[in-house]
């Protein structure tokens, strides 16, 4: 099953080139590459290629900035550590997808029941429902002559529905989406509609899926071990005021896939980077063991990685794969959140999280006097109020007075000088740059899994598409993580929304 991807370990444990796919990259540690990894910003002006303070610095900032970089050296990964994550996330990979070691495996590489992309011929209206990590949607579609047109479009934010049960969690999505028919004039008709469903569950079909766990701290209860395609099929049924016909169930990585396949029909991959992160990819069946539906062409389907579970922790609460990467703040907010222990490698690399990094690191660096004259208010201590969104607008900021900066602690009760802006902005590079490069330590993992020369991947989520740093970085170092592919990141738009109205459009003309 599969190909080479997956290097050689030493007794030691130290990975062994692969001629095949890496050993050619024999100078993949050189200094040259360590140094096109590091970030693009000031933390290169403040450390040398070895994480050592700045020399040039007068003696005063070097005591402080030597606190900061000791601080954030835990966030900079070499290249050769982030071999070791491909490599480890492709061996995981594999353990999914075999019958053997797929309950053991971290990275369940679920089987979609996706077989086909979309060829263009797809046409009608369809209904689109997606509930993800903060909103629901409801989405009317129109597809025809290989254009796929939004007529209306509701968002509700479901951060209170967390913690509800499943019947309210359901009653209320049946809710959004009979008013939304109402409205639309579509109350008595019965459409096609796709489900995007972005949590972890197994399926047994287009039209079942069973929630193996929540994620994204949801934890609404007795959904877990059910078939959200049935909880959703009983909360319209229990109005009895609306009538769909429901052709899918899918991943918000499928729906971005299928999305990217409607304009690029080679799209082999895609990935999430929003609340929280997931990739999925094009497999051949014949390396998918777990796999026990029909052969039939096309002798393919797409595989749901769960890719976030990566890392994760037993039951007992011992480490992981990637126990040696873990930082302190990384087990702070493990703590934090209801699934200590799991979806640890989402919780490195995604928006729901890398806020929280940041301010546990300004925190300790506020104690430490390193920043903020060592002020620290009761806004900064509290957990979770510093939003991800808030790395992007300060990294972004160019400034010469750091206004996003500024604005942003003033809320928090406190007016820091332009020193400090520096150094936060450092902090969110760090944390930034440590995701994007993780996540293309997984992307180099599928794309060579994948072994073609050109992998084209779609790409959604807020995270990826408004940090101005994480496409370049992720570019840059996927490059070099597989060196012999080109990879090419394509923005796909709306993939979890018009994704699922395509699904459904394929899963209708199949029938057909
Ligand atoms: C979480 C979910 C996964 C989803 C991803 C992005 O990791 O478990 O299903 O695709 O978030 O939304």
């Amino acid at each position: 099953m599969g190909n080479t991807c997956t290097k050689a370990r030493s007794e030691d444990g130290k990975t062994i080139s692969d001629p095949g796919q890496l050993g050619a990259n024999s100078d993949i540690n050189s200094d040259e590459n360590e140094l096109m990894l590091k970030t693009t910003s000031n933390y290169e002006d403040t450390v040398d290629d070895h994480g050592q303070a700045n020399p040039n610095r007068n003696a005063d900032e070097n005591i402080e900035e030597n606190e900061l970089t000791s601080m954030l050296k835990c966030m900079h990964h070499r290249i050769d550590q982030l071999i070791d994550v491909k490599e480890l996330m492709h061996r995981e990979m594999m353990k999914g997808l075999s019958k053997d070691t797929h309950n053991t495996a971290d990275v369940k590489m679920y089987p979609t029941y996706v077989r086909a992309t979309p060829d263009g011929t797809e046409s009608g209206d369809f209904l689109a429902l997606d509930i993800g990590g903060t909103n629901l949607r409801v989405l009317y579609v129109h597809i025809s002559d290989k254009v796929v047109k939004q007529i209306a479009e509701t968002r509700h934010e479901i951060k209170d529905l967390k913690k509800v049960t499943g019947i309210q969690l359901f009653d209320y999505v049946a809710e959004r989406l009979a008013e939304f028919m109402e409205k639309n004039g579509l109350k008595e008709k019965t459409l096609p509609l796709g489900f995007t469903f972005s949590f972890p569950y197994v399926q047994k079909g287009l039209t079942s899926a069973t929630l193996t766990a929540w994620s994204k701290d949801f934890e609404v209860s007795g959904v877990e071990g059910e078939d959200v395609y049935v909880l959703l099929q009983e909360a319209i049924k229990r109005r009895g005021d609306i009538s769909v016909n429901v052709l899918a169930v899918i991943n918000d990585t499928t729906g971005t896939l299928m999305s990217c396949a409607f304009e690029h029909h080679d799209c082999v991959a895609g990935l999430i980077l929003g609340t929280g992160t997931n990739a999925c990819y094009i497999e051949k069946l014949e390396n998918v063991d777990i796999w026990d539906g029909d052969t039939l062409p096309p002798q393919q389907i797409i595989i749901n990685t769960e890719w976030g579970a990566f890392g994760d922790r037993d039951a007992d609460g011992n480490g992981g794969v990637l126990e040696h990467l873990i930082t302190e703040y990384d087990d702070e907010i493990n703590r934090s959140t209801v699934n200590d222990g799991k979806h640890i490698f989402e919780k490195m690399t995604s928006g729901m999280y890398l806020g929280e990094i940041v301010r546990l690191i300004l925190v300790k660096l506020t104690k430490a006097g390193v920043i903020f004259n060592g002020n620290i208010t009761d806004d900064l201590e509290t957990k979770w109020i510093f939003k991800t969104k808030y790395i992007s607008y300060i990294e972004e900021d160019t400034s010469v007075n750091n206004e996003a900066c500024k604005s942003i602690f003033k809320k928090f009760g406190l007016e820091i000088k332009d020193e400090d802006c520096e150094k936060v902005k450092t902090v969110c590079s760090a944390v930034s740059s440590r995701a994007a490069k993780l996540l293309s330590a997984g992307i180099a993992a599928i794309v060579c899994q994948v072994g073609r020369k050109e992998v084209i991947c779609g790409v959604d989520g807020s995270l990826y598409k408004y940090h101005p740093n994480i496409k370049t970085i992720m570019a840059e170092t996927t490059k070099l993580l597989a060196p012999f592919m080109t990879v090419q990141y394509v923005e796909s738009s709306d993939g979890s929304g018009r994704g699922a109205a395509i699904v459904a459009a394929v899963a209708q003309r199949l029938k057909k």
